[in-house]
């Protein structure tokens, strides 16, 4: 897919996968990126920031991988970050190597701050750096991004310079970050309009825009942009990111959408034009918000815009009389453009594999047979304990199979639990090592999913803190499923796991024991087949008093 062709639409670049795995706690391994990146694929996105190619060896085979299968000749375009240093620069390359489509996307800080402290370098050693280290990933593929780190505090008259010379030096697309989420709309706005004005070749690259939503302005700031002349906007899906997220895809999405005679003067466009300003195909949002949220353990508020479980729901009588009568009385938009479905009861007890399949296949899940096979047994296994089985359900399902489909991890092979106002919840688990050797324990707690957890630590022995722990259900009534998602600390890292299931005990050892999963395999990476014990023992394991519940 070329970005350059269309100059009168919007480059959607997502980032959910570089900057938005950079949430605390929102690691992913590369099994999940590769899911999220075919889903991006499936949602539109032009441009998927893949990873950091240098950052780790695991960002290098993850990046490498959605090369080789998302970037196909009619997919989006590939992208590695890479700091201004030659090094990162020739990993990205070289991780890059397989997709049809492939960007480098390197950066220096431009702000004096920046300079001074972090990179102790003067501006004219930035200035040449930045020329060198475009020349030098051009060198590699025609496809360079730059960005000027920190632009929204950068000098005017030395980002010009910058960028100017990185133009001059090959980038094909120049990024202005927002990297502190400082700015103003006006004041980004301006800040675009001013780089239009006064960096004499700017014509020859896509401007594009990047922000950080600190003081919750990141999406105005992208509007604001847009008028003033960025192409491109770099977005993650639920606007996950470094501290307070990035621009939220969905919300810049259906801006654009909904508001597009707004907007399209500043294209080019007549206003009543009825074409889209971007390629997302909306119907895909919902569902790509829901992987984002159970991979990356990033729970949604209810009440954010477009995908918060409230988004489309009216509570006041005056809304719903409203709404009932005529639904543009207080809805700007349709659920159903976002892909949220009417939550049919599409599948029972008697359903077939066939029906199973299909169904699968038209909500956009691409299982392999061995696949398929698990999946249609949780479907049986549902189907015995809830007599209606809706969209949701399956997606729940589905979603669940995939992820504790752990090769090298523990594995729960079974849990029960004794508990009632009389009683001691107590908890049995047992848990198949990585080695194979099935492992029994139990443990006593204040209550049933603290006996479990405690039992669980029992057996797995890794010193860790549950700092968030919540129950969501799936659809309305007492036979819901039940998702799981729960957060765990592990020294400064924080690691997550989701899982579904009718009993939610059994959600809840399956969540801890994905988290505790990805926890271990990063100590895997890091050499350590054990973590250090501490010496009194499980101390330090999970406290379930100590956790919010939502
Ligand atoms: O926030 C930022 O400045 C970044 C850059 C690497 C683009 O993420
Ligand atoms: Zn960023």
């Amino acid at each position: 897919m070329n970005t350059q062709t269309q100059p009168d639409r919007i480059i959607i670049f997502d980032t959910t996968l570089r900057d938005g795995e950079q949430s605390p706690g929102a690691t992913l391994n590369v099994d999940e990126k590769l899911m999220i990146a075919r889903q991006l694929a499936r949602l539109g996105v032009d441009v998927i920031e893949a990873g950091f190619a240098f950052a780790s060896p695991g960002d290098f085979e993850a990046v490498q991988k959605i090369a080789q299968t998302v970037g196909i000749e009619s997919g989006p375009v590939i992208c590695s970050l890479a700091r201004a240093i030659r090094q990162d620069i020739k990993a990205a390359a070289e991780a890059l190597k397989p997709a049809a489509h492939a960007r480098i996307h390197t950066f220096i800080s431009t702000s004096d701050i920046h300079l001074q402290y972090q990179l102790k370098k003067s501006r004219g050693e930035v200035l040449a750096i930045a020329e060198d280290m475009v020349a030098y990933a051009k060198s590699f593929m025609p496809d360079v991004e730059f960005s000027p780190m920190d632009a929204g505090r950068s000098e005017l008259e030395f980002l010009y310079q910058v960028l100017e010379r990185a133009i001059a030096a090959g980038a094909t697309t120049i990024n202005i970050p927002d990297t502190v989420g400082y700015t103003t709309p006006s004041e980004f706005g301006d800040l675009i309009r001013g780089i239009r004005e006064n960096v004499p070749n700017i014509s020859n690259a896509v401007l594009s825009v990047h922000g950080h939503n600190d003081l919750g302005l990141a999406v105005a700031n992208f509007l604001e942009a847009v008028k003033n002349g960025a192409r491109q906007l770099e977005c993650t899906i639920n606007g996950i990111g470094e501290r307070a997220g990035n621009a939220a895809l969905e919300e810049l999405v259906m801006a654009l959408h909904v508001r597009r005679q707004y907007f399209n003067p500043y294209l080019g466009r007549s206003v009543g034009s009825e074409e889209p300003l971007t390629n997302i195909d909306t119907r895909q949002i919902y569902k790509t918000s829901r992987l984002v949220s159970n991979l990356t353990g990033m729970l949604i508020q209810p009440n954010k815009a477009i995908v918060g479980s409230n988004a489309f729901a009216h509570e006041s009588g005056i809304h719903q009389d409203g709404v009932l009568k005529n639904k543009l009385t207080y809805e700007i938009m349709d659920a159903h453009s976002i892909g949220i479905s009417d939550n049919h009861i599409v599948l029972g007890k008697h359903s077939g594999r066939n029906a199973f399949r299909t169904r699968l296949k038209e909500l956009g899940f691409d299982l392999s047979e061995q696949e398929l096979n698990r999946a249609f047994v949780r479907f049986k296994d549902l189907a015995d304990k809830k007599k209606e089985i809706s969209d949701w359900d399956l997606e729940a399902i589905v979603k669940d199979e995939t992820q504790t489909q752990v090769t090298d991890g523990y594995r729960l092979e079974r849990v029960q639990v004794s508990c009632g106002d009389h009683a001691c919840p107590t908890a049995t688990v047992t848990l198949r090592t990585p080695s194979g050797e099935e492992l029994t324990d139990a443990a006593i707690g204040t209550g049933p999913v603290d006996a479990v957890y405690r039992a669980i630590n029992r057996v797995v022995e890794v010193p860790n803190q549950l700092i968030e722990f919540s129950v969501q259900s799936v659809t309305a009534g007492i036979d819901a499923i039940g998702e799981v998602t729960i957060r765990l600390q592990y020294g400064e890292r924080i690691f997550s796991g989701h899982a579904a299931n009718t009993d939610i005990i059994v959600a809840s050892a399956q969540a801890y024991t994905n988290a505790l999963n990805r926890l271990y395999s990063v100590l895997q990476q890091q050499g350590q087949s054990q973590p250090e014990r501490e010496s009194s023992g499980m101390e330090k394991a999970s406290d379930p008093s100590i956790a919010t519940v939502h």
